[in-house]
C-alpha cells in the first residue's frame, strides 16, 4: 500500500473548519481528534462536528478517539459518517467486541496504544484490526515533541503485523514532521497523523506532499 499522509484538524483554526478542511484536500485521509477531557486533560468536539465535517469535504474522516466509553460511542462516530474510527486500548472495555461493531457497521477498525501501552499483549488481536495506532507522544495536545523511544515499538509493531501476513496498516501520531517523518517509515510506519506540521505551514496542501516525499524516499 501507498504510505498515507492525515492531516490533524486539531491544529486547524476551529472557526473555519470546513476551509481548513478543504485546504488539505488531496491528502489521503482527515484525522480528527476527539478528546472527552477524561481519558486525556483536554476537550475537543464530538458527534455534531464530526457529522458536518464530513459533509463540508471529500476527504474520508479517521476519527481518533481519545475518550473513556469507546464501547459506547464509536458506533455514533461512523453513523456521523467517519471512515474509520480508533479507539483506545487503555479506555475500551471489550476491544474486539468493540472493533467487530466497528467493522460491522462499515468503518475500518483501529486501536490505539498510548506510550506506555506495549504491543505484545496485544498480538493476537491483530486480525480484528485494520489499522494499530502507535501513539509518538502522550495524547492530549498538538505540537508536542515526537518521542524517539517509540521507534523500537513501531519496528517491533511491524515485525509482528508481517509475521501474521496481515495487511492492517501501522500509524504514527504526534510530532511528526519533516524531521521525523523518515525515521517513523523507516521503522514501518506507512499512514503518518500531522497536525502543526500541516496546518502551521503557509501552504497546508503543499506541507502534505512534502511530507510525503520525505516517507517514501
Ligand atoms: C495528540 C493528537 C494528535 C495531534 C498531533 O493527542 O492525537 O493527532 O493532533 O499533533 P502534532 O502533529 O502537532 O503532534
Ligand atoms: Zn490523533
Amino acid at each position: 500500500m501507498a504510505l498515507q499522509i492525515n492531516p490533524s484538524i486539531l491544529s486547524a483554526d476551529f472557526s473555519r473548519l470546513a476551509d481548513e478542511a478543504k485546504a488539505v484536500e488531496g491528502a489521503d485521509w482527515l484525522h480528527v481528534d476527539v478528546m472527552d477531557n477524561h481519558f486525556v486533560p483536554n476537550l475537543t468536539l464530538g458527534v455534531p462536528v464530526v457529522d458536518s465535517l464530513g459533509k463540508a469535504t471529500e476527504t474520508p474522516l479517521d476519527c481518533h478517539l481519545m475518550i473513556d466509553d469507546p464501547d459506547r460511542w464509536a458506533p455514533q462516530y461512523i453513523e456521523a459518517g467517519a471512515g474509520s474510527v480508533t479507539f483506545h486500548v487503555e479506555a475500551a472495555a471489550a476491544p474486539v467486541r468493540l472493533a467487530r461493531e466497528i467493522r460491522a457497521k462499515g468503518a475500518r477498525a483501529s486501536m490505539a496504544l498510548k506510550p506506555a501501552t506495549p504491543i505484545e499483549p496485544y498480538e493476537d488481536l491483530l486480525p480484528e484490526l485494520d489499522m494499530l495506532l502507535v501513539m509518538t507522544v502522550e495524547p492530549g495536545f498538538g505540537g508536542q515533541a515526537f518521542l524517539d523511544i517509540m521507534l523500537p515499538k513501531i519496528r517491533r509493531t511491524r515485525q509482528l503485523i508481517d509475521k501474521h501476513g496481515l495487511q492492517m496498516w501501522l500509524q504514527v501520531d504526534g510530532g511528526v514532521s519533516a524531521a521525523t517523518i523518515e525515521r517513523c517509515a523507516e521503522a514501518g510506519a506507512d499512514v503518518f497523523v500531522a497536525g502543526s506540521a500541516v496546518y502551521g505551514a503557509d501552504d497546508p496542501a503543499k506541507a502534505v506532499q512534502a511530507l510525503r516525499q520525505l516517507a517514501e524516499k
